[in-house]
């Protein structure tokens, strides 16, 4: 681990500092998970839907780093109140910007962030056996990325264990 601190700007600071919307939800619609356990970057987004298609609440929970916790925190500041179909649309870039940008090691912390709600977003429809026609098969560039870094902390965990285990 490097000790030089990393370049964050003050937005992503204070978010680290006073996340909104941290904590479980007890009465969401859904709930997602994205990151891996392992590697101890891991969120959890909980989403609470109206009969609108609309998010009413959103909350997250984060074991990750501060640029995890400050792009969780402004997800689920944005989405409050957005329909599904709307908040699919945010991208990893929107988030970047909206915390004033991020040191490039850490974009995969808000990607991880949007892999987290879109994955929310499928559950919902998949629980509803409904899909809206903005709702392709194929997998956004954020849950292909979310899938990617679980597969690389997997591989990466295995590794390390077979070296402990040497
Ligand atoms: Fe992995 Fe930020 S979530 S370093």
């Amino acid at each position: 681990m490097s000790r030089i601190p990393l370049p964050y700007n003050p937005k992503v600071l204070e978010l680290f500092k006073n996340p909104k919307n941290l904590g479980k939800m007890e009465d969401a619609t859904v709930t997602a998970i994205a990151g891996n356990p392992a590697c101890g970057d891991m969120i959890t987004f909980y989403l609470k839907i109206n009969e609108h298609e609309v998010i009413e609440k959103a909350s997250f929970e984060s074991y990750g780093c501060a640029a995890n916790i400050a792009t969780s925190s402004i997800v689920t500041e944005m989405i409050k109140g957005m329909t599904l179909e709307n908040a699919w649309k945010i991208s990893w870039k929107n988030v970047a910007e909206a915390v004033g940008g991020l040191p490039s090691v850490k974009f995969h912390c808000g990607i991880l962030a949007v892999g987290a709600l879109k994955r929310a977003i499928r559950k919902y429809y998949k629980n509803k056996q409904l899909t809206p026609n903005w709702l392709h098969d194929e997998l956004s560039f954020e849950e292909k990325q979310a899938l990617e870094e679980e597969e690389l902390a997997k591989v990466l965990s295995k590794r390390m264990k077979l070296e402990e285990e040497k």
